[in-house]
């Protein structure tokens, strides 16, 4: 009570953040006397190992990552063992580095939120396991939670977004359309039929061998292709969007890659090197790729826009669209978005890149 009132004094309208920054000053931990909800959130579906803690109101107290893009790209792509055995060595540390950050003891947490799914099994299974021990010695309750909701709902942290929004979610595993109604109320309009994007650019930049281009040896192959088109003429190739005249949402990318690897066999033949070695066209074809790319994703979001607002599903004058992953660090396809949401006035946003990644803050 002593703490409360001189708190109260100093700040004439506390808000609970500020509070709990002035009780840390004196090394005071108020734990549950502020009745703040403290939520964990834990993040191993994939290549990445991350944890969070963040309050109820959306703050974030801590967060901690281990990536493992770079093992991955010496094994040229994920071997799911290899990254279970990477989230076993990390997920201690990586947890307990959130904790430290937040100055949260575990004791102080209201629940702990993990990735159940969707996602590499092995991967998901240490996380899961790892929570299930802690909060059986903690007797805390546990939160299961869709990666692709919290990927999708990341948006409300950063920015006032009211229900319903349109969101397209596009990475290494993931390509989907949905409207997002609710919390867990979503309608899925579109979703890739084979690969997703980020998995095509990969494939592209590893068939290009960027690993050994000096410029993009330590980048995920999308940034990697993002990086040399800008050095490009997408001109030079004239690769078409996939399902041009499918009347729906969804997307393909595996025949665009088959076409791609066609057109750089072709250019190692005419240029007389082995693969392996680094094409001269190779930032030309990193630009119709790109391009490609984004046409194909602008024009099925072009679809989802039109169809929503046709059925009143959008609100007519002020509605958005979300777009995150970690394709959606991309500024060429954000470009691209960008004219499909001015086109339809719409609002066109995405979260920092840093929470369009896999993290552990959309967990929490
Ligand atoms: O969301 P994320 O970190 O992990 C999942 O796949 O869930 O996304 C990683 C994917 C990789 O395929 C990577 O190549 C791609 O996002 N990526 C990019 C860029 N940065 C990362 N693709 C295009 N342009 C970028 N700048
Ligand atoms: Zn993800």
């Amino acid at each position: 009570m002593l703490i409360l009132n001189k708190t109260a004094r100093v700040f004439s309208k506390p808000s609970k953040r500020k509070v709990y920054e002035f009780l840390r000053s004196f090394n005071i931990y108020p734990g549950t006397l502020f009745l703040h909800k403290l939520v964990l959130g834990i993040e191993t579906s994939c290549d990445d190992t991350a944890a969070a803690v963040v309050d109820e109101t959306g703050n974030v107290l801590g967060e901690a990552i281990h990536s493992q893009t770079e093992v991955h790209l010496k094994t040229g792509g994920i071997i799911p063992p290899v990254a279970q055995q990477l989230h076993r060595e990390h997920i201690q540390r990586i947890v307990q580095e959130a904790l430290s950050v937040s100055r949260i003891s575990p004791s102080e947490l209201s629940a702990i939120a993990t990735t159940i799914k969707p996602g590499l099994a092995l991967s998901l299974g240490v996380g899961l396991s790892f929570s299930l021990e802690l909060i059986n010695q903690l007797k805390k309750p546990f939160i299961p939670i869709h990666h692709m909701e919290a990927h999708a709902l990341t948006i409300r942290l950063t920015n006032k977004v009211e229900f319903p929004f349109l969101v397209l979610l596009i990475s290494g595993g993931h390509c989907l359309l949905a409207l997002v109604r609710g919390v867990s109320d979503f309608l899925l309009l579109g979703k890739s039929l084979d690969i997703a994007p980020g998995d095509m650019l990969d494939k592209v930049a590893r068939r290009l061998s960027l690993i050994r281009h000096p410029e993009c040896s330590t980048m995920s192959g999308g940034k990697a292709i993002e990086h040399l088109a800008k050095q490009g003429n997408r001109f030079h190739f004239d690769l078409k969007p996939p399902m041009q005249r499918a009347k729906n949402c969804d997307f393909s990318f595996s025949g665009l890659q088959h076409v791609i690897d066609k057109t750089i066999m072709q250019k190692e033949k005419e240029e007389g090197i082995e693969k392996g070695q680094i094409l001269s066209s190779a930032a030309d074809i990193a630009a119709a790729v790109q391009h490609t790319t984004a046409c194909h994703l602008a024009k099925r979001t072009h679809r989802a826009i039109l169809f929503c607002k046709q059925r009143n599903l959008l609100s007519q004058s002020n509605a958005v669209l979300v777009v995150s992953g970690g394709v959606a660090s991309n500024l060429h396809i954000r470009k691209a978005l960008e004219i499909v949401t001015n086109a339809t006035q719409c609002t066109l946003l995405c979260p920092p890149p840093r929470l369009c990644t896999d993290n552990g803050i959309m967990i929490a």
